[in-house]
This record gives C-alpha cells, sequence and structure tokens, in this order.
C-alpha cells in the first residue's frame, strides 16, 4: 500500500496488516518504527475500505523484544519525556478510530508489550512470551506499562510483573486476562483473521463508537461513563447503518453495512 523502511503494510479485504519488520533485532522499537506505524495510522485513519487493524512482528520468533535498547545511549531525559508527551504509537493506537488487534506471534516485551496493551484484542501464538523487562535496565515502563496492563489484569499481576520483570508464557497470559485466544503457531494467522473479518462486518461507526465507550470505562466513574454510553448509543440512531441494520434484521438478511 506505502512504502516504509521498517514496516509493511498490506491490506487483505477489509482487514489491514502492518508488520513490524526488524526480525534480524526482534522487531525492537526504535524512532523509526514509531514514526512510521504512526503516519501508516494517519492514513489508514482516512481509509474507508480499512475497517480493522491487525498488528504484528516480522518472523516466527518475535512480536516486539521492547524498546531498541541500542538508542537508549543516546536519549536525554527531556528528550525520552517529550518523545512519549507527544503522539506516541501507543496512544495513536489506543484513539485509532478503528478496532485494533494485536497478534502475538513470539517475544512481546517492554515496548512491546505496551503496544499489544493500547490494542483492543490481544490474540497468541503458544510460543509467545509476555514480561515488562524494563527493571532489569535499571529503569520502569514509560509507554503505559504501569497504566493499561494494571487496568488490564488487576493491580496485583502488573506489580509482580513490573517489579520482577518475569517473563510469562502464553497460557498464563490468557489465565491473566493478558490476551484474549491462543493459538498453536501455524493456525495463529487464520485464526486472528477469522475474528478481525467478523468485526469488519459490522457497522464502522457503532465499532467505533464502542471502542470510544469501552475505553472510557477506564477513564471515568460509573455515572460518567453510563451517560458518555447513552450519548454513543443515541449518536448510534443519526447513522444510515442503523437504518440498515435493523431493517436487514425485520427482512431476514446479512446487513450491508457503508460507515454512514
Ligand atoms: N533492543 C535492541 N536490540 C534488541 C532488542 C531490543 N529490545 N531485543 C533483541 N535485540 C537484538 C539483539 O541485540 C540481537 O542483535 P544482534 O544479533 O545484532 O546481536 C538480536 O536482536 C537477537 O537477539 P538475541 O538476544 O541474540 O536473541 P535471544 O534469543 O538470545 O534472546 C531475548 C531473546 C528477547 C530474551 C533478548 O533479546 C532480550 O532480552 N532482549 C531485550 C528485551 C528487553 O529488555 N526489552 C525491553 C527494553 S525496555
Amino acid at each position: 500500500m506505502f512504502d516504509f523502511e521498517t514496516i509493511l503494510l498490506e491490506q487483505r479485504g477489509a482487514v489491514a496488516v502492518l508488520t513490524i519488520n526488524r526480525p534480524d533485532k526482534l522487531n525492537a522499537l526504535n524512532k523509526q518504527v514509531h514514526l512510521e506505524s504512526v503516519a501508516a495510522l494517519d492514513k489508514l485513519r482516512h481509509d474507508e475500505t480499512v475497517r480493522v487493524l491487525v498488528i504484528t512482528g516480522s518472523g516466527n520468533k518475535a512480536f516486539i523484544a521492547g524498546a531498541d535498547i541500542a538508542e537508549f545511549a543516546e536519549q536525554t531525559p527531556i528528550g525520552q519525556r517529550n518523545f512519549f508527551y507527544e503522539r506516541t504509537l501507543f496512544n495513536t493506537i489506543d484513539s485509532f478510530p478503528k478496532p485494533v488487534i494485536a497478534m502475538i506471534n513470539g517475544f512481546c516485551l517492554g515496548g512491546g508489550n505496551e503496544l499489544a496493551l493500547a490494542c483492543d484484542i490481544r490474540i497468541a501464538s503458544e510460543t509467545a512470551k509476555f514480561s515488562q523487562p524494563e527493571i532489569n535496565l535499571g529503569i520502569m515502563p514509560g509507554g503505559g506499562g504501569t497504566q493499561r496492563l494494571a487496568r488490564l489484569i488487576g493491580e496485583g499481576r502488573a506489580m509482580e510483573l513490573c517489579l520482577t520483570g518475569d517473563m510469562i508464557d502464553a497460557e498464563t497470559a490468557l489465565r491473566f486476562g493478558l490476551v484474549n485466544y491462543v493459538f498453536p503457531p501455524d493456525e495463529l494467522e487464520g485464526g486472528t483473521m477469522k475474528i478481525a473479518e467478523k468485526i469488519a462486518e459490522k457497522a464502522p461507526i457503532a465499532l467505533q463508537l464502542t471502542k470510544e465507550a469501552v475505553k472510557f470505562a477506564a477513564k471515568s466513574n460509573l455515572d460518567e461513563g453510563l451517560r458518555r454510553e447513552v450519548d454513543l448509543f443515541a449518536l448510534c440512531f443519526s447513522t444510515e447503518d442503523k437504518e440498515e441494520g435493523v431493517r436487514a434484521f425485520l427482512e431476514k438478511r446479512k446487513p450491508n453495512f457503508k460507515g454512514r
């Protein structure tokens, strides 16, 4: 679709697949990967033919083995702070107006796990391994690893992962609720695409508003959240897709949603 150096972007029907493509460095996230991925998401955001995004890593060993440690030497405290305060890849995924699925095909460490946490659904291979290993480098997570992880799997488990830096396997990640599904390696892609395609058939505006409402649950108290939900629910009633969905049900046929 577009030319990038550190990522691959392809489209399969209504599903776009973004692959972090530095297999010799276990797809470590350097600045170029961040910037190219944000640029890719900016293009996909406006592409009406793309309804779901899948993010994965190249090769069969790693999803993403974390931030590129080789770049740490040249980074200053204020530079790091400014970079992460700007529109990071993690926050761009979090607020992306279409569902994003992390297809986790191996090591999912540090910034890799933070990227997966920013996605809406995580699907892993049986061979995947997860950790927040920053503590082993004398630092701590800086891209949501303490915040999104604690909200997803609870404070106790997040605390243990961040304090020990220990790696957990895919079965443990499933038990913790860190991932939604675990597939054998050769079924990961098929299983993920099936879920992506199922979501891609739904009404795009309703998907966007649903994602916004669910994400808001972590940011609000229940009263504010319920009010936001009903406002977004009401907004769905202004769409052509709501008319189509209701009409299709009454006519006993599959709806054809157009994103309007
Ligand atoms: N940043 C930069 N380079 C990385 C990297 C990272 N986060 N993770 C792996 N690499 C590079 C290695 O330096 C090596 O490069 P080289 O071949 O030029 O020496 C290559 O990727 C392969 O990694 P290697 O360590 O040889 O593979 P392994 O199978 O022995 O170990 C890991 C795999 C994931 C256990 C190990 O690479 C590792 O611990 N990586 C760092 C993970 C981490 O701390 N991430 C959080 C950063 S905040």
